[in-house]
């Protein structure tokens, strides 16, 4: 596996012409900050050795090499979900490359469903902590780097948080704070299992980012990650969801989300 990793970030070197420091997984939500990153380089998913084999036809993804502001980054557009069939290994698979590029802080997006009675739809919520509630663990097996036990007690990082709350301040947006619960899919929750996420600590729940954000701990990138709630699952007003409706709720906090994820990159 490290052999992997070696070599599928030797191939991207030979490709790069930046050294970027901040990487962004663009999860929903995020879609249209690839248009704010300039002095582009992309380099479809097919082409780089390792990588996960996209599950559907077309297009799996792609990374994006470039500049968003002053800073250079490295971006995914499009990232591997567990629901999909992938193994943790194949998930996480990029988050170690970066590590190896020479990474230090990443930026995660996702959609998720409220369980915060006190949430509405379309809201913002900056991810202070999260519950892993995937049935596989990321790190299970050989130890490549790092610690065996990793710490875990500032997954997300304060500082970004607090900048980030600035930043939402500034520019008036309104944002929410709280507890992400990571968890397999492809289902959305039943109205029992939405109250038990709640009960467990949950602010919201959704189906990627913890196993990107343990893997990023055990490699020591700082994280900060943001979710817009697409949908409640708080009793009462728990209502059929879609995945047209979760695209179309995310869709209007992009704008919101897109500016608070821009000026907390460049100020970090
Ligand atoms: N549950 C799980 N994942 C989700 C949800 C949800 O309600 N909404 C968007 N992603």
């Amino acid at each position: 596996m490290l052999e992997k990793i070696k070599e599928t970030a030797s191939y991207l070197q030979n490709k790069m012409h930046t050294s970027p420091k901040t990487a962004i997984i663009l999860g929903t939500g995020l879609g249209s900050l690839v248009n704010e990153i300039t002095e582009k380089y992309e380099i479809p998913y097919e082409e780089i050795p390792n990588f996960p084999v996209s599950t559907v036809e077309g297009h799996s993804g792609k990374l994006i090499f470039g500049k968003l502001g002053q800073k250079d980054i490295m971006a995914m557009q499009g990232r591997f979900h567990y629901y999909e069939g992938y193994s943790m290994q194949e998930v996480t698979f990029p988050v170690r490359v970066m590590k190896e590029l020479g990474i230090q802080t990443l930026f995660v997006s996702n959609a998720s469903g409220g369980t915060n009675p006190g949430f509405e739809i379309g809201d913002l919520m900056i991810i202070t902590d999260h519950i892993n509630h995937f049935p596989e663990h990321p790190l299970r097996g050989k130890n490549l780097y790092g610690d065996r036990f990793p710490d875990m007690s500032e997954a997300y990082s304060k500082d970004l948080i607090n900048k980030a709350m600035e930043i939402a301040a500034e520019n008036g947006i309104s944002v929410r704070q709280g507890v992400y619960i990571g968890t397999q899919g492809p289902t959305f929750e039943t109205p029992a299992e939405y109250k038990m996420f709640r009960i467990l600590g949950g602010d919201a729940v959704g189906m990627s980012t913890v196993p990107e954000v343990i893997v990023a701990n055990h490699a020591r990138i700082k994280v900060f990650g943001i979710s817009v709630i697409t949908d409640l699952g708080v009793e009462g007003k728990i209502v059929e969801v879609s995945h047209e409706e979760v695209q179309q709720a995310a869709n209007i906090a992009q704008p919101k989300m897109t500016t608070i994820m821009r000026e907390l990159i460049n100020r970090s």
